[in-house]
């Protein structure tokens, strides 16, 4: 194995007692409150990790895309929700496939009219598939805008025999943006809308909100009304969590990137040999694609497909050919950019993981 000072760069780096840490953390969590864990795994895409989460106690996985979901097969898990809006016909083979192998496969139905394109899906599937019926909780973009929809859509699945409503979710993505000191308000506000709508149809019916911001504030608030909560970056972090909404502290976070100092064409720029092929194009709100990992002030300001801008008071310090670990500001779109992670225990390098599910996104 080359060492941190040897490995071709740019490098994701995962730390893997860090990982094990997230994940036993958000279970731990989860556990006390009865609140079941199921990741989103469109964050890892690992079938390592998502293996890890369900030894932990996870009680299954959220995928984006049937892809997702097939890739994810290996791990051994069992129940499986896929949280997006499936229509095509041509996938109703592997949504039948999906559903054979797995003991428990839920998909997604968004609005009334996309109530309409999976009655047709599932009667070319002809397998009984659960159904969770999404909630717009405020991010605008798929989910039921009000309670007459969702009534409606229940009421007409109820005369599709292949489909089964099993419960609410909502991607409550607008948590991001709301300031650290009202997000437990704001977490136990979207608990008692979303149970309430729900009891207004059918008590039995679960909830599974919570993404990264929310799920442990949603587990806290729940006392027993919420089924589970679905988070995606949590077990690597990044400042999304960290600088953004302080949810995650930056030194549990498990990912980042090695990048090389390749130029300082002027005072005050360094360039390094990470840009959006490997940060890709997100950045925090205040415009920041990654900082320096070990605190010192460097920021990524700027990126081209392989430049990082390297600004800030540390920058003239650098010397070329020096490696910098940073945190990205959204590990998503990290991850799915990278065939491979270097896996390291106390800083150096141990293993590799393949990013089965990287670009699976039909
Ligand atoms: C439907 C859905 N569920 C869960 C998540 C997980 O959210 P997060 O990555 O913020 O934890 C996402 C994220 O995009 C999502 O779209």
């Amino acid at each position: 194995m080359p060492t941190l000072a040897t490995l071709a760069t740019p490098a994701v780096l995962l730390d893997r007692q860090k990982l094990a840490a997230n994940i036993r953390g958000m279970q731990a969590v989860c556990d006390e409150h009865g609140v079941e864990l199921r990741p989103h795994i469109k964050t890892h895409k690992m079938v390592a990790v998502a293996r890890q989460q369900l030894a932990a106690g996870a009680r299954g996985l959220t995928c984006a895309k049937l892809g997702e979901a097939e890739a994810m097969l290996p791990s051994g898990v069992r129940s499986l929700f896929v949280a997006h809006s499936l229509v095509d016909p041509g996938s109703a083979p592997r949504i039948a496939a999906l559903a054979d192998q797995l003991d428990d496969f839920r998909v997604a139905v968004t609005s009334e009219a996309h109530a309409e394109a999976l009655v047709r899906l599932a009667a070319a599937v002809g397998r009984k598939l659960g159904v969770m019926v999404a909630v717009d909780s405020g991010l605008g973009r798929e989910g039921v805008r009000d309670a007459g929809a969702a009534g409606r859509i229940v009421t007409r699945l109820a005369r599709c025999a292949q489909l089964e409503v099993r419960g609410l979710y909502t991607h409550e993505g607008h948590f991001y943006g709301i300031p650290h000191d009202q997000l437990a308000a704001r977490a136990a506000e979207l608990v008692d809308r979303l149970c309430a709508l729900r009891d207004s149809i059918d008590p039995a019916l679960a909830v599974w909100p919570g993404c990264s911001v929310s799920a442990r504030l949603i587990a806290l608030a729940s006392a027993g009304r919420v089924q589970a909560v679905r988070p995606g970056v949590y077990m690597f972090g990044d400042l999304s969590l960290t600088r953004t909404t302080g949810v995650m502290q930056s030194e549990d976070v498990a990912l980042h990137v090695l990048a090389t100092v390749v130029d300082k064409p002027e005072p005050g720029l360094a360039l390094i040999d990470a840009g959006s092929k490997t940060f890709s194009s997100d950045r925090t709100p205040d415009g920041i694609s990654a900082l320096a990992a070990d605190g010192r002030d460097l920021a990524v300001m700027r990126v081209n497909e392989e430049h990082g801008y390297v600004r800030g008071s540390a920058v003239d310090a650098l010397q070329i050919g020096e490696r910098v670990i940073f945190t990205p500001a959204h590990v998503c779109t990290v991850v799915n950019l990278t065939d491979r992670v270097v896996v390291t225990e106390a800083g150096q390098p141990v293993d590799t993981w393949r990013v089965e599910a990287r670009g699976r996104s039909q």
